[in-house]
């Protein structure tokens, strides 16, 4: 009762207070506990990124192997998951698979669910780390119907997945430093980003205080969406459809425009970003490094630079302050890695999960109540039920 106030996609509606990630939209800044993206991504870590996140403060030494030990101690994903994997189709979507087995970590850990103390929070936490870097590799083994590998614990977390995801269990894997260094960096960036859509769901969810692990795989299905992490995929599927149409990005540009064509411009625009998009800076300079040092050369990215230099020169996208954002070059990257357009997503539920972790932490350390939105009720009015005979 009382006044409600309409807020549609709560665009201007604060849902909690937090101490994690700090963003100004107007003036292009993201903070990760204060850190400057630009110099976290720089000189960090995704391990220590991921400690940082969920403590609030950089590792001393001690305190980042005690963590980096458990997550490779912890590591260990039941048997009777790999089933459940059995089941899906060939065909099935990585994050669909990587919810359901997120969810169905439940079954397998339940002294991890209803956690109370920061001790146990951290210790679910550790665990779902640990498992998930498992999970989202196998996602990708299901689609080519190849063994699920199990980790090598003498790699760091980045190389371990990636070795899990894309290399034979016998094979020799050498390390590219180039190919690593840039997956972490992509990860590191991916890693929170306050109230967006899919940290806003693992929020609700945990609010009811619902598990941890339940809490992410709801997060996953959020995340999964096109306009949200599912733009990195949109992105690149974009950029091969105006490659095979011949490449006149003008005619795309005008597209997006129209607004009696559905199309938009995927990778451009932000809820709150209305000016660059940090992220995408260091993102661009990455795909060209990367692109460079592994002697690539890719149309994609011809094509996404022609789609930016148009599209930011031009009155409706500058009027509407439409930059690109952090997904417009990240699945550039990912193609240069050698990692599928399908796989984009998982990549960034990947980076993402300390975040939600850290998130859902806060959220319960703090007390936070369920979250429970209103609205404004605009149907029918009071009648009488009609039997269905007469109808
Ligand atoms: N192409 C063409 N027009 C656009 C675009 C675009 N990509 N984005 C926004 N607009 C227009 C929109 O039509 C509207 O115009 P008008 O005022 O004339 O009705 C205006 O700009 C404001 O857009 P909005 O949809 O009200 O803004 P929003 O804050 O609700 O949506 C967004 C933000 C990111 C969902 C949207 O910009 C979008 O759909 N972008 C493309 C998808 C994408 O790249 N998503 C990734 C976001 S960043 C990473 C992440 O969150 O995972």
């Amino acid at each position: 009762t009382g006044l409600i106030t309409l807020d549609l996609g709560y665009k201007n509606t604060g849902a909690t207070i937090s101490e994690i990630t700090y963003l100004d939209g107007d003036q292009g800044e993201l903070f990760y506990r204060g850190y400057p993206i630009e110099q976290i991504a720089e000189k960090s870590n995704f391990t220590e990124v991921m400690y940082l996140l969920l403590h609030g403060e950089l590792p001393t030494t001690d305190q980042f192997n005690t963590f980096n030990g458990n997550i490779k101690k912890y590591n260990f994903v039941a048997e009777e998951m790999k089933k459940i994997i059995d089941a899906f189709p060939r065909s099935a979507h990585p994050m669909g698979v990587l919810s359901t087995l997120t969810s169905a970590l439940t079954a397998f850990n339940p002294k991890a669910v209803n956690v109370q103390s920061k001790e146990e929070m951290d210790l679910a936490a550790e665990l779902l780390i640990a498992k998930f870097a498992h999970l989202a590799a196998w996602t990708y083994r299901k689609t080519l119907g190849l063994p699920l590998n199990h980790g090598d614990n003498n790699l760091n977390y980045v190389e371990n997945f990636y070795k899990m995801a894309f290399r034979l269990p016998n094979e020799d894997f050498e390390i590219n430093p180039v190919v690593t260094q840039a997956l972490d960096k992509l990860l590191i960036l991916h890693a929170d980003h306050e109230q967006n859509c899919s940290t806003s769901t693992v929020r609700m969810v945990g609010s009811a205080h619902t598990g941890l692990f339940a809490s992410v795989s709801a997060g996953i299905s959020a995340l999964w969406g096109p306009l949200h992490g599912g733009a990195n995929q949109a992105v690149i599927e974009m950029l091969e459809l105006i490659e095979k149409d011949g490449g006149d990005v003008n005619k795309w540009v005008a597209k997006a425009k129209d607004k009696n064509d559905s199309f938009r411009l995927m990778g451009f625009g932000h809820r709150v970003y209305k000016n660059f998009d940090p992220r995408a800076k260091i993102i661009k300079k990455a795909a060209d490094d990367l692109l460079a040092a592994l002697g690539i050369e890719d149309k994609a990215l011809d094509i996404a630079m022609q789609l930016e230099k148009v599209a930011l020169e031009d009155e409706y996208f500058i009027e509407r302050k439409l930059y690109p954002n952090v997904d417009f070059y990240s699945g550039i990257i990912y193609r240069a890695l050698g990692i599928p357009t399908e796989m984009f997503t998982v990549m960034f539920a990947l980076g993402r999960l300390p975040g939600w972790i850290a998130q859902w932490k806060e959220m319960r350390l703090k007390g936070d109540p369920i979250g429970r939105p209103r609205q404004i009720y605009q149907g029918a009015q009071l009648r009488d039920y009609v039997d269905i005979s007469k109808r």
